[in-house]
């Protein structure tokens, strides 16, 4: 009897072989299986879902903006003649992109050269950076024009890779507005490429390609374009451009870390142009004198009232002129921030004027800031909150998590949707469009910037404007804000509307303003290697 009970206890402790069923290793191991049988469907699951999205998001080959192939009157056209004339990449018939140009001659032209090529900057303060530049600098070459005067600009490129220029703000033909896969192709390595276009409004401007736009603006491929009024108003005994650009994540104007110097003689009338070229919404002030906001993205406000160590906020894309007389003691300073500082970092970003910088005291960055929907004087204005419109388009700004292009991350939607499923609007000649621009979440700041056309702000948050009347082509829709802003259809070509956090364009946030019939032979996508942002 023992015997067996030995046995029976001694099997019990044989060690049972590795896999052997009715052990605990055994079932340690299968539960060890199961988990990883499960992790590994939902790994697959998640990896379908991540594949889903990469592939789903990815632009298709060939994108074809072009308007000719949606037009009404290709009705009476066969479905298939009309598929093979508009997928034959000559996107069919309507008015060649190519044939919106400025005229060929005019009594004043103004000619220039601008070669992209790399560079190595120094920024001061053994701060430096590989580039890719115009002419070697950057900003490049401030190009000064006349208005009126025929611009033409030849681009030479020295990269190695495409590149192209856009007139940001500019109300250029639609053949020289430098959208790569739109109005033309980007310029290979060796290429030459020439704009053309009229000078037709005075103000500040800037230029930048707009061949993957968020990379090659960021690093470098822009500059200033200042067109002088024919006949002005106002004088300034000194005006000068600053391109406010960050570089190794620290802001820079006109490419130096340090402060930029500004000669002028106390009494004299300074006007500053500040460009924002960056991502980053900044706030900047002007420290030493009143100053006056003399204009928008380029365009004069009425009755511009001063302005005390107001903080005025300036978002990608657009720009502020600031006009001052300088005092008979002491400097003036412009002092700088990003955007959530709590106080100004940049003490003095720029000097104008002679003697040392003091200021015991820096103005608050929580004081009211500049608001232009109640700065200056009312004016007649072409487009008011009573015109009739004719085409009216809500836009709204969103953020969320999810698939751009091929990658995983951050999505930036215009209703909902990202470039090249975003809402196109399609606008006729002479009509006249109103925009209402909502960002009801904290999707963050947007600059939206229209290509082709300047825009009349008519409301801020659904409130009338009540100060001068505001032209601009960037507006910037903060958290919570809403504006209604309107515009004459006016230049007929297929028009980028798009935020210039140029990183958010990057990752979404583009549409298309277009007109019926415009036919382009550039396509965006892989088939081209066309991508505008
Ligand atoms: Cu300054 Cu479409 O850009
Ligand atoms: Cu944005």
């Amino acid at each position: 009897m023992k015997k067996p009970q030995k046995i029976e206890q001694q099997k019990s402790i044989i060690a049972p072989q590795e896999g052997e069923p009715g052990t605990n290793k055994w079932t340690r191991k299968n539960r060890g299986k199961r988990i990883l049988l499960g992790v590994l469907c939902l790994l697959l699951i998640a990896g379908g879902g991540i594949g889903w999205g990469v592939w789903s998001s990815r632009y298709p080959d060939r994108i074809n903006m072009g308007t000719a192939c949606q037009m009404d009157g290709m009705k009476d056209m066969s479905m298939s003649d009309m598929e093979k004339m508009c997928q034959a990449g000559n996107a069919g018939p309507g008015t060649p992109i190519d044939t919106l140009q400025a005229p060929q001659t005019a009594p004043r032209i103004d000619t220039f050269t601008l070669t992209a090529r790399s560079a190595h900057l120094s920024f001061g303060s053994g701060n430096s950076s590989d580039a890719w530049t115009f002419n070697g600098t950057s900003p490049g070459p401030t190009l000064h024009v006349r208005q009126g005067d025929l611009v033409v600009v030849h681009l030479v490129n020295h990269l190695s890779f495409g590149v192209t220029i856009h007139w940001h703000g500019m109300i250029v033909p639609n053949s020289a507005d430098g959208v790569a896969g739109v109005t033309q192709d980007a310029v290979k390595p060796g290429q030459t490429y020439t704009y053309r276009f009229l000078a037709k409004e005075a103000g500040t401007y800037w230029y930048h390609s707009h061949q993957e736009s968020f990379e090659q603006t960021g690093h470098g491929l822009y500059g200033i374009v200042v067109v002088d009024p024919i006949t002005s108003t106002v004088h300034d005994d000194v005006d000068t451009t600053l391109a406010l650009h960050s570089w190794n994540s620290s802001p820079t104007l006109n490419g130096t870390m340090g402060t930029v110097h500004v000669s002028a003689q106390p009494g004299q009338w300074v006007r500053l142009r500040l460009a924002n070229t960056d991502n980053y919404p900044y706030h900047v002030t002007l420290l030493g004198a009143s100053f006056l906001v003399a204009a928008l993205d380029g365009h004069d406000l009425n009755g511009p009232t001063p302005l005390a160590a107001v903080p005025l906020s300036i978002d990608g894309g657009q720009r502020y002129d600031l006009r001052f007389r300088l005092p008979e003691y002491g400097p003036v300073a412009l002092l700088l921030a990003k955007d959530g500082d709590q106080q100004y970092t940049k003490v003095p970003a720029v000097l104008v004027g002679q003697g040392q910088f003091v200021a015991s005291v820096l103005p608050s960055l929580s004081q009211n800031e500049f608001n232009f929907a109640t700065y200056g004087q009312p004016l007649a204005d072409p487009i008011t909150l009573q015109s009739h419109f004719d085409v009216t388009s809500t836009i709204s700004l969103g953020f969320t998590i999810g698939f751009s292009n091929g990658r995983p991350g951050p999505v930036f939607t215009l209703n909902g949707k990202t470039f090249p499923d975003s809402p196109e609007i399609v606008v006729k000649p002479g009509q006249l469009i109103r925009l209402h621009f909502e960002n009801n979440a904290d999707s963050g700041i947007h600059p939206m910037h229209l290509h082709g056309h300047t825009f009349t702000v008519l409301t801020k948050n659904g409130q009338a404007l009540a100060g001068s009347p505001i032209h601009l082509d960037t507006i910037s829709v903060r958290p919570h804000e809403s504006y209604d802003v309107a515009f004459y259809a006016d230049n007929p070509g297929l028009w980028m509307l798009h935020c210039h956090n140029l990183y958010h364009a990057n990752h979404g946030m583009d549409m298309m303003i277009v007109y019926p019939n415009i036919s382009t032979p550039y396509t965006i996508g892989n088939a081209s290697g066309n991508f505008p942002d």
